[in-house]
């Protein structure tokens, strides 16, 4: 039998983000064992730049409940999440386990290909500020195959399922988990992630900074990557980074240790920090 994880990443009791991923849930076809973390209950430190991680299959040292939610992701067969927006982007839980990502290659081999669906409910129009593009990276850097990224305007908890139109989308939605397509970016978004934040640089050229696409702007301002010869969360790029480019720095950072301990030695002994 399939299973199903749903991560919430609200406080909020029976707020948007959960009714909708129980909405997205409840409507997966056939027969499947439903799970849900809330996130934020959970103890998650922020990553202690070990790189301790980057070991295979070393899971991450530190003793909270990161590997938990891992372990949980890893042996799901699709994922469902619901995040926030908080000030203009998502609520901090989300880059808490974003940044617990170093080890992403050791994760990719339980996690490519699943199905995962990221919605995001915001409160005010205008103000969603870069959730719907940051809102991707975690389940790109697992390789995972992102069904959407649904922005949900609703402010009051459980709003979000007066509407009939967002309950209809909900249930649709849940309906193709296991067998929809990846998400269809729109014209003004990322062809290869749907970011819908771009860097503009000299000469009407334009970079996607999540993925790294490079196009240039066309009629309207429409982004042409047609010929984007990049895209980070290819499975070779993610290898590349992950495994090779951080275990060199791990290794540059072994054989230059005495060097950069020489550079920190005159800055140890300004000893100004304040606690509360
Ligand atoms: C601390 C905080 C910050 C928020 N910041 C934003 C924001 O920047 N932009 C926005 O559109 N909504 C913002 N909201 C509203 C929430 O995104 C919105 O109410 C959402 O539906 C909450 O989802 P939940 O019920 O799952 O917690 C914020 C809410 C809180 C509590």
């Amino acid at each position: 039998m399939k299973t199903v994880l749903g991560l919430v990443v609200s406080h909020r009791k029976l707020g948007n983000s959960e009714i909708l991923v129980k909405e997205i849930m409840r409507n997966i076809p056939g027969e499947c064992q439903r799970q849900l973390i809330r996130v934020t209950d959970l103890n998650l430190e922020s990553c202690k730049a070990c790189y301790g991680c980057l070991q295979p299959d070393a899971g991450c040292k530190t003793k909270d409940d990161f590997n938990f939610i891992m372990d949980s992701i890893k042996k799901a067969d699709a994922v469902i999440i619901g995040v926030p927006v908080y000030i203009l982007g998502p609520h901090g839980y989300y880059k808490l386990m974003q940044d617990r990502m170093v080890g992403a290659y050791n994760y990719t081999k339980y996690t490519a290909g699943k199905p995962c669906a990221v919605v995001v409910p915001y409160g005010t129009i205008g103000w969603a500020g870069y959730s719907k593009a940051a809102a991707s990276i975690f389940p790109r850097t697992l390789e995972m195959k992102v069904i959407d990224t649904w922005m949900v305007h609703a402010t009051l908890p459980a709003e979000s399922l007066l509407n009939a139109e967002n309950l209809a989308y909900a249930r649709e939605l849940g309906q193709r988990i296991f067998s929809g397509g990846e998400y269809q970016p729109g014209e003004r978004e990322c062809p290869q992630c749907g970011s819908d934040l771009f860097h503009l640089l000299p000469g009407n050229k334009i970079v996607c900074p999540i993925c790294s696409a490079t196009g240039v702007l066309g009629d309207d301002n429409i982004p042409d990557f047609s010929a984007s010869a990049h895209n980070r969360y290819d499975p070779h790029e993610i290898e590349e980074h992950f495994n090779e480019y951080l275990a060199e720095m791990r290794a540059r950072f072994k054989a230059e240790k005495d060097i950069l301990k020489g550079v920190q030695k005159d800055y140890r002994e300004m000893d100004w920090w304040i606690k509360p």
